[in-house]
């Protein structure tokens, strides 16, 4: 695998691979005073972020050192992007200094493809970490290793993801990714944070909340992201709660051995309560927990993997 780009086009072999690759190396540093393996000596790891972000950024940094890569953090506010230099030339100068691999946020949907075009001639490996409303591929192959652990094999469970699917690039990287592991996707969703383009992805469509509850495995909550909702028509956040905010009493229409996930940063008392956010049915810590886990594996399939098959 050279990039990371989607998981739209992730075989399911190559999916299955890195999360099994993430199963091992969780087992391996379980219970480890010291949670350091050998396997990226040497190489340089550039994370650069142009939007915020908290668990995306941490644990790719925890997940290089974990593997002893050297971690270089560039952010766009402490680097020359505010004096006005081009995606194109930060990402050549940053090849140009070493770096072995780049992982990149950015506000622009199909950022990191183009980063991985201008970068084809340097060696140098791309992952996607978010770009826009596009894609976020580990987000979704840590919910997938969160659900296996909690469900098993995902094949035939139903998963809900509610909420603000316009702009979510959590749900169209989860909607591919989960079909490629089998299970089967409902969107549950107001009409004005629906895609337009959804007739084309492999799930079906509710408006109905509390219809769809009763039959799911899982309820992946999505973030409302009011910093892209420029123009349109849609709910406040208090309509918004009351139709599609996961409650206590909601909660109570899910089976029992259903898993609560949220990717993060939750909005506490709009998009899922308290109650439920801390209860036992939610895995939201463990996604946190897995996405170490998981970003290893990404870099050790990406930097390492080839390697070691050849030796
Ligand atoms: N889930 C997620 O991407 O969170 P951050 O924005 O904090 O990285």
């Amino acid at each position: 695998m050279r990039h990371l780009l989607a998981t739209e086009g992730l075989g399911r072999e190559q999916a299955t691979a890195i999360l099994d690759t993430a199963d091992e190396l969780k087992q391996t540093l379980l219970g480890r005073e010291v949670r350091k393996l050998p396997t990226l000596r040497g190489r340089t790891v550039i994370t650069m972020f142009y939007e915020n972000s908290t668990r995306t950024r941490v644990s790719f940094e925890i997940a290089g050192k974990w593997m002893s890569a050297d971690v270089v953090n560039v952010s766009a506010s402490g680097s020359s992007v505010n004096k006005g230099e081009s995606l194109r030339d930060t990402a050549l100068t940053l090849a140009a200094a070493g770096a072995d691999c780049v992982i990149v946020r950015h506000p622009a949907s199909g950022a990191a493809h183009r980063l991985a075009g201008w970068l084809a001639d340097a060696g140098t490996h791309v992952v996607n970490a978010g770009d826009g409303m596009h894609e976020h591929p580990t987000q979704a192959l840590l919910d997938a290793a969160t659900l296996r652990e909690r469900l098993g094999p995902l094949d035939g469970r139903r998963i809900a993801i509610v909420g603000d699917v316009l702009h979510s690039r959590v749900a169209r990287s989860n909607v591919h990714l989960l079909a490629t592991l089998g299970a089967e996707v409902v969107l549950v969703a107001p009409p004005t944070l629906v895609p337009t383009g959804v007739g084309a992805w492999p799930v079906t469509v509710s408006h109905e909340l509390d219809a769809e509850l009763p039959a799911v495995d899982a309820v992946m909550m999505l973030r409302v992201q009011a910093e892209r909702m420029t123009g349109g028509f849609f709910p406040s956040a208090r309509e918004y709660s009351i139709a599609y905010g996961l409650n206590a009493a909601r909660q109570r229409l899910l089976p029992e051995h259903a898993v609560v996930l949220h990717p993060g940063p939750m909005l506490r008392g709009m998009e899922i309560a308290s109650a439920v956010a801390d209860s036992p049915a939610s895995a939201i810590t463990e996604q946190v927990r897995n996405g170490v886990h998981v970003r290893m594996a990404v870099l050790y399939h990406l930097l390492a993997a080839a390697e070691e098959e050849a030796a």
